[in-house]
């Protein structure tokens, strides 16, 4: 399977997805990097693991359209089967998310339908929740909606910052994202439904992951 990754910024669940795909028997390559930030430090990222990479700079089109088909065009011409949006700041417009529906994931950091939008890990703060964490799902139209494949539960903890409990929820990412990958790669998350079923194979597959609280 051919994995496109959508990048805005640092890139660190790219390099989080790169590593997944190195594992040995691992049934997908990521193919192409696109950006629509020139200056996103994951560009660096992927280029470090010899990936292609594209920029395609929202600002440079007057539309969304115009840029999402700019987007769906290059994913195309790189034979592309899979999207992975990873910290992808861009709304998507409803043509491109239905053109991949059910090919098309996203990684939030919130156990999803709580906090979507922006803003997430102080929001999750004020609300004084005990735990949070981060989800992996397909991508609908509507803002961090789609069907679950995969949640990390993380503690909140006494004295935390937005900065301190993003970088817990972080490493849950990387954990989360290449386990919510190898699923679907390999078959074994399938959307019916508009909920995502998990196949066993004779094998014990879990859609979620606790990361318990560091000392
Ligand atoms: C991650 O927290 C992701 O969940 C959110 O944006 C952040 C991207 O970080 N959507 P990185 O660019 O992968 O380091």
């Amino acid at each position: 399977m051919r994995i496109g990754v959508l990048i805005s910024g640092r890139g660190s669940n790219l390099k989080a997805l790169i590593g997944a795909c190195e594992e040995p028997g691992f049934r997908g390559r990521i193919a192409l990097v696109i950006s629509n930030r020139p200056g996103a430090g994951g560009l660096a990222v992927a280029k470090a693991a010899g990936i292609p990479t594209l920029v395609i700079d929202h600002k440079e089109f007057s539309t969304r359209e115009t840029f999402d088909a700019e987007l769906d065009r290059a994913l195309a011409n790189a034979g592309v089967d899979l999207v992975c949006n990873a910290g992808f700041m861009r709304i998507l417009t409803d043509g491109f998310v239905e053109k991949w529906r059910d090919r098309q994931l996203n990684i939030h950091p919130s156990l999803l339908p709580a906090f979507k939008g922006l803003h997430v890990h102080q929001r999750a703060l004020d609300a004084g929740v005990k735990i949070t964490g981060c989800t992996v799902h397909f991508v609908r139209p509507e803002m961090d909606e789609g069907p679950i494949v995969a949640q990390a539960a993380v503690p909140v903890l006494p004295g935390d910052t937005a900065e301190t409990l993003a970088a817990r929820i972080l490493e849950a990412e990387h954990k989360l994202y290449p386990l919510a990958l190898k699923l679907v790669v390999e078959g074994r998350a399938r959307v019916v439904g508009e909920h995502v079923v998990l196949d066993h194979d004779g094998e014990a597959v879990t859609g979620s992951l606790f990361v318990p609280a560091e000392k």
